[in-house]
């Protein structure tokens, strides 16, 4: 499905990879819908000539008058992207994780975003062509051990991604997964080693994501999954060195 003359809503569109997602299908006649949390970027974005959702995808009233401001303003909506993220780093072993922390990561990574979609199936279902495409990680194909809560929330969210497609099997809708590799975002700030600018990342998933394929994301992280698949212990030690850096 071609990424053009479409309405999309961009969950995590307000920084680093949905942010540049958001400018580069912009230019491709597209109506795009940017939904972020904190009241300065929001603002930035209004600032840049785009429509915006203030959302805290933790918060299930939140999500639910986005969703509804959603079909109040954006009837046409016919592709979401599910790329909010949110990474707590912590030794789980060594220190009591605040439950509230636990809940906000999972609420922002995997439930709020659930609980959108779902509200907004009859909107896509809708369309003739629609798409959801889900922000997911390596890391929620092996675990990370100073990112736990995250990791696990985007294996949930892997598995989301699949029982979603096969439910929604025989409506317009398809389902995508979305893998991207490290990325230089506020995400990963402060961390050293080799990262992908977010710009050339976007460049290389739209043609994938048009193609439909069913896991969108580079080469490499084509091989790592293979090796998480097949040889855990070298995955191990490809993401504890990464994390160390
Ligand atoms: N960067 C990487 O290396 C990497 C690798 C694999 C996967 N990913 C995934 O890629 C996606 C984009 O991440 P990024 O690297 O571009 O990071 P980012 O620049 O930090 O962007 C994260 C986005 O999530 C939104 N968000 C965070 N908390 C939220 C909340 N409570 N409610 C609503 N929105 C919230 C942020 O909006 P506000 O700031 O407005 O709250 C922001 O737009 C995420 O799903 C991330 O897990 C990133």
């Amino acid at each position: 499905m071609k990424l053009e003359h479409s309405t999309i809503l961009i969950c995590g569109g307000t920084s680093g990879i949905g942010y540049e997602l958001a400018k580069v299908l912009r230019t491709r006649q597209n109506k795009v819908v940017l939904l972020g949390h904190h009241p300065g970027k929001l603002e930035l974005a209004r600032q840049e000539g785009f429509d915006t959702i203030a959302c805290d995808l933790s918060c299930k009233e939140s999500v639910e008058a986005a969703a509804l401001q959603v079909e109040q303003k954006y009837p046409g909506v016919n592709v979401l992207f599910n790329n909010a993220g949110l990474q707590h780093n912590y030794d789980f072993s060594t220190h009591l994780i605040p439950l509230d922390k636990v809940w906000q990561e999972v609420g922002v990574n995997l439930s709020g975003q659930i609980r959108l979609t779902q509200l907004l199936i009859p909107i896509l279902a809708a369309s003739p062509r629609a798409l959801v495409v889900n922000t997911t990680s390596g890391l929620g194909a092996f675990p990370k051990s100073d990112a736990l809560v995250y990791s696990a929330a985007k294996a949930g969210m892997r598995n989301f991604t699949l029982g979603l497609r096969h439910s929604l099997k025989g409506t317009g809708i398809r389902v995508l997964e979305f893998m991207p590799p490290v990325t230089q975002t506020a995400m990963t700030q402060g961390r050293g080693g080799k990262m992908m600018p977010p710009e050339l990342l976007v460049q290389k998933v739209i043609p994938q994501i048009e193609k439909g394929k069913g896991l969108v994301t580079l080469p490499k992280m084509r091989l790592f999954l293979w090796i998480a698949f097949l040889f855990p212990g070298i995955a191990y030690r490809i993401i504890e060195k990464k994390s160390a850096k």
